[in-house]
């Protein structure tokens, strides 16, 4: 049965489109995730975030609140979609498939989780539209961030110190789901 349906829908691809066989399924192939961010540590921190593939990357956007007035935070992708642990501990250190050290996105040395701080407003908000190249969203690959973490820490990441840019307390966490 599962067959003939699926026959049934490539015909009709087929049908209004170009006569080519469809292409493989890219390396990511999770169309979007979102990420629900609560709060950790004792802190008001909250948030949700949208990713959508796109490119040879992840497009990430969305809003954190509760966060100290007119402050930089540290926004990162950690290893372990577990934000058990009160202090989200649990979620592990930095993405990290390719065993670099911890640095600035965009620079020549950093983790794939790595990102640059998020800024918030006098409200304490902070919009977030960070473009994460060179990870995928679903399909399994190393580089895969779908069901690993998104963290909000208590201060800015210096993108030097290691392993985790000093950025002091992790005060949101959410799953990539
Ligand atoms: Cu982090
Ligand atoms: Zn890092």
């Amino acid at each position: 049965m599962r067959i003939a349906v699926a026959s049934i829908g490539l015909a009709a691809l087929a049908a209004c489109s170009s006569p080519s066989p469809a292409p493989p399924p890219a390396a990511g192939t999770a169309r979007q995730a979102v990420v629900v961010l609560a709060s950790a540590s004792g802190s008001r921190v909250s948030g949700k975030l949208t990713l959508v593939p796109k490119g040879d990357g992840v497009l990430i956007s969305g809003e954190v609140g509760g966060l100290a007035p007119n402050g930089q935070f540290g926004f990162h992708v950690h290893a372990k979609g577990d934000c058990s642990a009160a202090d989200a501990a649990s979620a592990g250190g930095h993405f990290n498939p390719a065993g670099s050290m911890h640095g600035r996105a965009g620079g020549s040395v950093h983790h794939a989780g790595d990102m640059d701080n998020i800024v918030a407003d006098a409200g304490g908000r902070a919009k977030v539209d960070v473009y994460l190249r060179g990870v995928t969203l679903g399909g399994g690959a190393a580089d895969d961030i779908a069901g690993r973490a998104v963290i909000v820490h208590a201060d800015p990441d210096d993108y030097r110190s290691q392993p985790a840019g000093n950025a002091g307390a992790r005060v949101a966490c959410g799953v990539i789901e």
